[in-house]
């Protein structure tokens, strides 16, 4: 196995992602705990020292423990790593004072070639991203140069006699198209025949689900999204019946969804499940409220006081699960974003564990979504489910202007199943991001047979986007349209009239409370 050594970098979980692209198993430990017992212990084929904020002319600054380096395995610095790895190799390293490098740069070869540099310089430069202070301004003895750049004459070096390698950039990073290939070079250096799968990620994250909870009681809150219910399979298959999930069913989901969900988790996954049926507390409060972020709020502090009600029914949890991802992780420690404007109220279950006295199990949070639908995919969870579309916390509530009541919540369903259906069947579900119907708070006068009608109008979404931070609407034809509007009148009572929302975000909202 590959140890990555984290400095503190923001990017140091992709250089763990492009390994695992290439069915290498790694695994990350911050610089703090690498000490020389633990370098023995862990006996890694192959060490990437990664980047870091900080300044190796500072005294105090991170290292590793010098062990790295009587290993025999090939070592990987990478920008801070480099840094470290020439100053504690005899090399010298300088505060960059007027010498910083921030992104795009592009690196050219010396003459000789290197096994690390296959497959580069193709193009006779290669393009590489770089974010650094302070740089090198001497190599260590047993170096040589393989490849410079204007502000970086040491932008790649090594040391072949002991395998050795520093960059100054980041390889891992998107912006360094050919990155992969360095890496992919690197560990088939280290000796790596890249056999590692998603199976194999599997059994170690239930190894370390069962080493961190024991024989303690897990609670664990499930929505029926992707990432909750993925994180509760694994968890089950590491605990079994230790583990317990919470359904809060807010009366605010899709058609047939309560049903699906409870089917799918205590029938066929034979897991302890409560389903709290809630519908008539959840709309009781919200019987009325037709402001917006009103509406959040509500359901916000319902689903926490819901939530924490059947958690307690379960008695002596230890643990609270949750399906956190890796960006989410990022966005949480983020020192970039300084006070924003709250757009919407986002509901989750912050704060929770820290009320109820709860520990935490992510068993997600090392991995990006596609991943996070591998693994899925590896515990069995039917393909439909896992490339289900995005839904929101707060559910049908928002898709519904204005008041919301049982009948226009009824009337949406049948309208969003009828709509979803026609996308599946034209085969377009998977290239739209996310989809869904939203019944306008307004009637409109149509004549259907030789009657009139005075019934709701409703409005259309479909998305493209890569996170939901931006979007576009999705460009469906006229005829698709103009089927799926005369599907949903015949079909649906109570609506006689539909539109298609053409509004890219920004300016507009995905949702439209
Ligand atoms: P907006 O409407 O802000 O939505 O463009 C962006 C994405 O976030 C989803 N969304 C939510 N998800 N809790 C969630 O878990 C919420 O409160 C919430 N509000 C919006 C929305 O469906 C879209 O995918």
């Amino acid at each position: 196995r590959l140890l990555i050594i984290d400095f503190g970098s923001q990017v140091t979980q992709l250089i763990a992602r492009r390994l695992r692209e290439l069915n290498i198993y790694c695994e990350i430990h911050p610089f703090h705990d690498v000490t020389a017992a633990f370098l023995k212990a862990f006996e890694p084929r192959a060490v990437i020292l990664s980047g870091g904020p900080a300044s190796v002319t500072d005294k105090d600054a991170p290292r590793p423990p010098s062990e790295v380096f009587d290993l025999g395995v090939p070592v990987l610095g990478i920008c801070y790593g480099q840094q470290v790895m020439m100053d504690m190799l005899g090399g010298r390293v300088e505060r960059g004072d007027g010498t910083a490098e921030f992104g795009r740069a592009y690196v050219t070869p010396m003459e000789d070639r290197i096994d690390l540099l296959t497959g580069w310089f193709l193009d006779t430069r290669e393009q590489v991203w770089m974010s650094h202070g302070d740089h090198v301004s001497e190599i260590a003895p047993g170096f040589e140069v393989y490849g410079t750049s204007p502000n970086a004459p040491y932008a790649i070096t090594a040391d072949l006699s002991r395998n050795f390698f520093a960059v100054q950039f980041h390889p891992e990073v998107h912006h360094t198209p050919n990155g992969r290939t360095l890496y992919e070079n690197f560990v088939r250096l280290a000796g790596f025949t890249g056999d590692w799968t998603m199976a194999g990620y599997r059994d170690e994250a239930i190894a370390r689900i069962r080493e961190r909870v024991g024989d303690a009681k897990v609670i664990c809150g499930l929505s029926g999204g992707v990432d909750s219910s993925v994180a509760a399979v694994l968890i089950h298959e590491a605990i079994g019946d230790q583990l317990t999930c919470v359904f809060v069913d807010h009366g605010l989901l899709r058609q047939n969804e309560a049903d699906e969900v409870v089917a799918m988790f205590r029938d066929h996954y034979n897991m302890p499940l409560i389903h709290a049926d809630e519908s008539d507390l959840f709309l009781g409060e919200l019987d009325g409220v037709s402001d917006p972020e009103t509406k959040r709020k509500i359901i916000g502090r319902l689903f926490i006081d819901v939530f924490q009600k059947h958690a307690t029914e379960v008695g002596g949890a230890e643990f609270l699960a949750q399906g956190t991802l890796y960006p989410d992780v990022i966005e949480s420690v983020s020192v970039s974003g300084g006070p924003s404007v709250t757009i919407k109220s986002h509901h989750n279950v912050g704060g929770l564990p820290e009320k109820m006295g709860l520990k935490l199990v992510e068993p997600l949070r090392d991995l990006f979504k596609d991943e996070v639908r591998a693994l899925g995919r590896e515990l069995g969870l039917p393909d439909s489910f896992i490339e289900r579309h995005p839904f929101p916390g707060p559910g049908l509530a928002i898709r519904c202007p204005g008041e919301i009541t049982r009948e226009k919540l009824s009337i949406l369903r049948r309208a969003d199943a009828v709509y979803i259906d026609q996308i599946r069947k034209h085969g377009l579900y998977d290239e739209i991001w996310q989809a869904f119907v939203a019944i306008l708070p307004v009637r409109t006068v149509g004549v259907m047979g030789d009657g009139r009608t005075y019934d709701f109008a409703c409005a259309l979404r479909a998305v493209t986007s890569v996170d939901g931070m931006t979007a576009d609407y999705y460009p469906f034809s006229h005829e698709f349209l103009g089927e799926t509007a005369t599907r949903i009148i015949n079909e649906v009572p109570g609506i006689n009239r539909v539109t298609y929302d053409i509004t890219s975000k920004p300016p507009g909202t995905i949702e439209w409370e």
